[in-house]
């Protein structure tokens, strides 16, 4: 037997099993015409568990998913259960956890599908952030003090170290260089006003950048402005890369532009360990069980998977028929309103990969 991949599948809350069940159609489809293997592990983590059991993840779960070549995620979050605790317990643990020290969210208008930008398409719409998945305000760091009194004080820091910013932005010089566009890198940041986590951002990418990449051409943009930009003249961007949280932020308004959450993917990547696809959009609850949801985004997370598995033929066909789909096919991305339920837009893509 040739290339055998061992995949972690959390499919997770809400519509997260659907769109996964739809995902895995189309790597089985892929895997069979590329002539590789993909066997796929289940785990249950998720909201339903931990109303049954107590507890959010096991403490053996990062080690036993060490194993695997990837993880193939649907959504976290349970309308029964308080905001944060599964977020925080499964999500962000795992992330933290298996050390994915970047979020990669691609920002591509697909043909056919529509974007609320006036007079923008595909041509204007083709860009990639790369956030930082390990620091800032996600680290925890802070507490609060006389709570529940007029005189309460919370605090969030916003932590970062130059290790994790230099490997951040080395990940970013190198996808960009590797993406091969318009070779440019815009750091997204706020030097006027958080003027030392900015000022070590900036410095660091003025540093690696010149000695390191000098063939990438470096930007920069205030967080606030870059929002204006992706809206105003999305062209400009190639590669951006960011904070944890101003890219948490920047990546949902990016999404609403290449058509919402019924396309977006991202990678939690550990360009060392072990790698986390997972869609941008949540658990969607009240289209559960329904069939109607959207599955594009968990099918080009798979594709994105692939690609960072090596296999760039199988990613790359899996792209094409997704495009195949939305220019030719689908209605509207929204559940409900595509014209086919999600396990027709499963097949469809399946079929032509
Ligand atoms: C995301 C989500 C998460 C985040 C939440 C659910 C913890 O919004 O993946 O963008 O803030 O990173
Ligand atoms: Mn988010």
């Amino acid at each position: 037997m040739g290339r055998v991949y061992n995949i972690a599948v959390i499919a997770g809350d809400g519509t997260g099993p659907e769109v996964v069940r739809e995902g895995k159609k189309v790597l089985n489809a892929a895997a069979a015409r590329f002539g590789f293997g993909i066997n796929f592990t289940e785990f249950d983590f998720g909201g339903e568990r931990y109303l049954r059991t107590g507890e959010v993840l096991p403490e053996s779960a990062t080690e036993e998913l060490k194993k695997f070549d990837s993880i193939f995620l649907g959504a976290i979050g349970h309308p029964d259960v308080k905001p944060g605790i599964l977020e925080k317990g499964i999500l962000l643990r795992l992330r933290f956890e298996l050390d994915q020290y970047i979020n990669l969210r691609p920002v591509k208008l697909y043909p056919g599908v529509a974007t609320p930008l006036k007079d923008k398409g595909p041509e204007h719409i083709d860009y990639v952030v790369v956030r930082e998945n390990s620091g800032d305000v996600y680290t925890g760091s802070g507490g609060v003090t006389m709570k529940g009194t007029p005189d309460e004080v919370a605090v969030q820091n916003m932590v970062y170290t130059r290790m994790q910013v230099d490997r951040c932005l080395r990940y970013a010089f190198e996808y960009t260089r590797k993406r091969n566009r318009k070779k440019t890198l815009a750091l997204c940041g706020k030097t006027n006003v958080l003027t030392y986590v900015f000022d070590l951002w900036e410095r660091a990418f003025h540093e690696i950048g010149k000695s390191e990449f000098p063939d990438i051409t470096r930007e920069y943009y205030h967080v606030d402005a870059t929002c204006m930009w992706m809206v105003k003249n999305p062209e400009w961007f190639d590669v951006i890369v960011t904070t944890n949280m101003f890219g948490d932020i920047i990546t949902d308004l990016g999404a609403i532009t290449q058509g919402g959450m019924g396309i977006a993917a991202g990678g939690n990547i550990n360009p060392k360990g072990v790698s986390m696809f997972e869609p941008i959009g949540g658990s969607a609850p009240k289209y559960t069980g329904k069939n109607i949801i959207n599955p594009l985004a968990s099918i080009c997370c798979g594709g994105m998977m692939l690609e960072h598995l090596g296999e760039e033929s199988a990613a790359r066909a899996i792209e094409n028929a997704v495009m195949d789909v939305t220019a030719n096919k689908l209605k509207d991305l929204g559940a409900g309103k595509m014209g086919y339920s999600t396990t027709e837009v499963g097949n469809l893509v399946a079929e032509r990969v």
